[in-house]
């Protein structure tokens, strides 16, 4: 198939690339990168061993996208392109409605004017709000999203619900990630967080480095077995593996459909501090600190329907996400960067 990828540049999106390739897929990337840079996508073209077609373009800019889709007859598109930072979007909601629903509006009427009615749309656990049930399946009710970030993705799952179910020509698949960590075992292309980090695998890898003096540890007096919030880490290359997957499904005609991609387990922030330092031999410091607003005690999924409706389940452990989240930071201590 031929694939419009928006926001292809991104963490999840250059992997996403590598995946897609392997699967016989081509591709044409769309991303204005604001949070990214082409060296991924240069790094991406010689792990595949050809060059990604890309237009460095924002995906509201109506006028860009339609030369895009008038120059290319896509089967689908996924759409990754979004502002993502939690906290950031407390301080900034406005810049954050105004990114993520407008990009996807946008992008839907583009869709739809070209006649490609075929989407895989980056959703996210955080749709779950503190979750009704453990482990989370996808009959699981939506919740309350403590941040505009993560309203955004729960309010675009409602748009293109609405939009599937007034033309039952589109398929759209939403697909809610829970937290993708590791890099490509190339150690080539990874996560390039600007200035602080605010996940815990960046913080882990930067202290390991050298860049950050110790790992705070947010709160360890939640009702888990140790302590301290527990979620359900997926390799990333998992990750974009599912979108590979979740083709098949608009291939099928699915209408609406949604997954779950984790891999089912839950680690505590001290297990993966642990596990981290095990794959590598690396000690890291850490102190234990207030409770972040917002936060959850506990989120893993049940990955089932991912599996027996596509075949896809999560290859790697927590052992191989440490390992190459490592390789990738230790390769590139300041990211594309240099
Ligand atoms: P990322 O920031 O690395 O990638 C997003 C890409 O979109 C970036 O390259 C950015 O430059 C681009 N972009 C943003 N707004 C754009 C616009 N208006 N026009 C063109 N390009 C634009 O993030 P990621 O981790 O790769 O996440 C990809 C998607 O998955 C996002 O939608 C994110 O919200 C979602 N998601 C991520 C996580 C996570 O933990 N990483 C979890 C759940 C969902
Ligand atoms: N944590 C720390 N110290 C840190 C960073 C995080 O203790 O420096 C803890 C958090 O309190 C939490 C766990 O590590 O218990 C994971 O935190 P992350 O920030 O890495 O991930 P979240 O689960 O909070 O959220 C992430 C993304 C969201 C996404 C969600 C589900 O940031 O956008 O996963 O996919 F919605």
């Amino acid at each position: 198939m031929k694939i419009a990828v928006m926001g292809g540049a991104g963490y999840i999106g250059s992997h996403t690339i590598i995946e897609l390739y392997k699967a016989g897929h081509s591709v044409v990337v769309v991303d204005n990168l604001v949070n990214s840079s082409n060296e991924s996508l240069r790094r991406v073209a010689e792990l595949v061993g050809e060059p990604i077609p890309f237009v460095n373009a924002d995906v509201r800019d109506e006028a860009a996208l339609n030369k895009v889709f008038d120059e290319n007859k896509f089967d689908a598109c996924i759409h990754f392109a979004g502002l993502k930072a939690v906290g950031e979007s407390v301080e900034k909601p406005l810049e954050y409605y105004e990114n993520n629903m407008n990009a996807t509006f946008v992008l839907l009427k583009v869709m739809r004017s070209h006649g490609c009615k075929n989407l895989i749309f980056s959703s996210s656990a955080t749709v779950y709000g503190n979750p009704a049930m453990i482990p989370i399946t996808e009959d699981c009710p939506k919740g309350q999203c403590t941040n505009p970030y993560g309203q955004t993705k729960s309010m675009l799952e409602e748009v293109l619900r609405d939009v599937q179910k007034a033309d039952p020509e589109w398929n759209v698949v939403l697909l809610r990630y829970f937290n993708p960590i590791g890099a490509h075992p190339s150690g080539r292309i990874g996560e390039d967080p600007n200035g602080i980090p605010n996940n815990l695998m960046p913080y882990i890898t930067q202290t390991a480095v050298g860049l950050r003096k110790e790992l705070g540890v947010f709160g360890n007096d939640y009702d888990t077995p140790d302590g301290t919030g527990v979620r359900d880490y997926i390799h990333v290359c998992d990750l974009a593996a599912g979108h590979v997957a979740a083709l098949q499904a608009i291939e099928r005609k699915c209408g609406l459909a949604i997954y779950n991609l984790g891999t089912g387990h839950g680690y505590s922030v001290l297990d993966v501090v642990k596990a981290f330092e095990k794959a590598n031999g690396i000690k890291i410091p850490y102190s234990i600190k207030p409770r972040r607003a917002g936060d959850i005690a506990t989120c893993y999924c049940n990955p089932q329907k991912a599996f027996d409706e596509l075949g896809w389940k999560a290859k790697y452990g927590i052992e191989e996400m440490c390992r190459d989240s490592w390789n990738w930071q230790k390769n590139n201590p300041k990211g594309y960067k240099g």
